[in-house]
């Protein structure tokens, strides 16, 4: 059993009515619970925080980050200026998958830059709140590939 940390940056607590042709209509606590139930199926156990404050976030990556087996994260504007989270996660040497619900190419040029892509071992944007499940479902097969190299042959 593994512990898996999804966070959400800011704004991402008003998913739901938040600009719903870009974000679509699943509220964040709709997100979490269908998270929790898909890592607890595959034996998993699945943390989830958000915060609007990038200081929160730095500090729950300093204390939650060492202790998990992977990080999925959807930093959502912090994505596209945070040295400071970039550096928490490189900090605690978890490894990180970037989501987005959006497909940030496809909007404007300050949001192609990210300060995750190339520190995260993968990235899912722009499949809405599947882009949250298409990345644990990746984390859980990455995981169990880890573990298949680690466990004594029978
Ligand atoms: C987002 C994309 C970001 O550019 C934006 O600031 C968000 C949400 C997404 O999930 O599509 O807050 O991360």
């Amino acid at each position: 059993m593994a512990r898996i940390l999804v966070m959400h940056g800011p704004n991402l607590n008003l998913l739901g009515t938040r600009e719903p042709q870009l974000y679509g209509q699943t509220s964040l606590a709709e997100i979490d619970q269908e998270l929790r139930q898909c890592a607890m199926a595959a034996g998993h156990e699945l943390e989830t925080f958000q915060s609007n404050h990038e200081g929160a976030l730095v500090d729950y990556i300093q204390q939650r980050g060492a202790q998990a087996a992977l990080l999925i994260i959807n930093a959502g504007a912090y994505t596209h200026t945070s040295i400071a989270i970039r550096d928490a996660i490189l900090g605690v040497g978890v490894p990180v998958i970037e989501v987005h619900l959006s497909n940030v190419y496809r909007r404007e040029p300050f949001r192609w830059q990210s300060y995750l892509a190339d520190i995260a071992f993968g990235q899912v944007v722009g499949l809405g709140s599947h882009s949250y499940m298409l990345a644990l479902q990746a984390a859980c097969y990455w995981l169990q590939q880890q573990d298949s190299y680690t466990s004594p042959s029978p």
